[in-house]
């Protein structure tokens, strides 16, 4: 089914003033009606199953748009209401809708805090939008530094990037740092403080600040705490108006049918329970892996984590990517940022594979 049809649009509030103009006025995609109880000719599907499709809504059927049941459960997890999330594939994707409603090719740009997760600037260029950094403070620990960060804010930046905790520091960003950003721009650019690892920070989301400003945005993800990084699901929290625009641009039946089925177990109260009490265990087991790098001859420094990953400084970085592909193990070589120059990325894994990695990298 094709077509499309105008919404009834909402009164212009401070992020559709933000947004492209061509976004603010795009009639989208009509999709087919969701009506689960009618029979389905309507939207060109086979009205038989594929082999070995056992589910409760067939794949032969496209899957709810937007569906209702798990943005039910998402906002009561993320403690929010349902008209302030959007329900994406992976964190990744909210990224890649920020950048096409906010960012005019050759006009705008973006705003991060560098080193950071390397997808904001990715999105950003593939729209055409330039990307400007202010590095975090290494000597404060990575801290953000809220003045610096205003300083080279301009009207031209219409998405600035927090990452907290951050990737690949580890590090929590300090909460009256994100604060001061935010009340000076709020209305002015959309700040978008993304939260993939804070499960494993043992600190508040900042979802309750949404009731405070209006262009926050909150990015988070299944793929960390949830442990369903190959079923692809992440959120969007923002005001009901940016939650309108990103329904506007994300395509109609984002979320296959399998992967709602499995976020929605995930996040079962019994399953969350269970996940929590990973979580914790996983906590002890980054410091037995920290413990342990620190005390490794070819680890210079162990940074503080408050995610799922620790950044060292080695000695000699390209020894330790050999001797871990040596013991069969993948770390992340993070050096092409140039305030890493001999960093590396390590996720925490079971007591054994921890274990294997110590011993390739020479832990007593
Ligand atoms: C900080 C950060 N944000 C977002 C993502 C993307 O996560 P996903 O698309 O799996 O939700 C990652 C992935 O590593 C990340 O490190």
């Amino acid at each position: 089914m094709s077509g499309a049809v105008r919404p009834q649009d909402p009164p212009a509030g401070a992020a559709r003033r933000l947004a492209r103009p061509e976004i603010v006025e795009l009639s989208p995609y009509a999709h087919a009606l969701w009506t689960p109880t009618l029979t389905r000719l309507h939207a060109n599907e086979a009205p038989w199953r594929p082999a070995g499709d056992d589910g409760a809504w067939g794949l032969n059927r496209y899957p709810e748009p937007q569906p209702a049941a798990l943005i039910e459960r998402l906002a009561e997890v993320y403690g929010t209401s349902r008209e302030r999330v959007l329900v994406t594939r992976g964190s990744d994707e909210a990224i890649d809708l920020l950048s096409r409603i906010f960012l005019r090719a050759g006009v705008d740009g973006i705003l991060q805090c560098g080193p950071t997760f390397g997808m904001y600037q990715v999105a950003a260029r593939i729209q055409g939008g330039s990307v400007a950094e202010v590095p975090l403070d290494a000597a404060a620990g990575w801290a953000l530094d809220a003045q610096r960060l205003l300083a080279a804010w301009h009207a031209g930046i219409k998405l600035v990037y927090l990452c907290s905790p951050n990737n690949p520091t580890g590090n929590l960003l300090d909460p009256r740092a994100i604060d001061a950003v935010c009340r000076a721009l709020d209305g002015r650019a959309m700040v978008v403080v993304d939260e993939a690892y804070v499960e494993w920070s043992r600190s508040p989301s900042l979802t309750s600040w949404l009731d405070r400003f209006q262009t926050l945005v909150i990015l988070r993800t299944l793929s960390k705490a949830h442990a369903l990084a190959g079923a692809r699901v992440g959120a969007l929290l923002a005001h009901a108006e940016v939650i309108e625009l990103a329904r506007r641009v994300i395509p109609p039946y984002a979320l296959a049918q399998p992967t709602v089925d499995a976020a929605l177990r995930a996040l079962a109260p019994e399953e969350l329970r269970a996940s929590r009490a990973r979580v914790e265990a996983l906590l002890a087991e980054r410091e037995h892996l920290r413990a342990g790098l620190a005390a490794s001859p070819l680890v210079q420094r162990v940074w503080p984590s408050d995610a799922n990953f620790l950044l060292i400084d080695c000695h000699d970085a390209d020894l330790v990517l050999h001797r871990a592909a040596a013991g069969g193990l993948l770390v992340r070589d993070v050096r092409a940022h140039p305030a890493l120059p001999r960093s590396i990325r390590v996720t925490v894994g079971t007591r054994a594979q921890n274990d294997a990695l110590l011993v390739s990298l020479g832990s007593p």
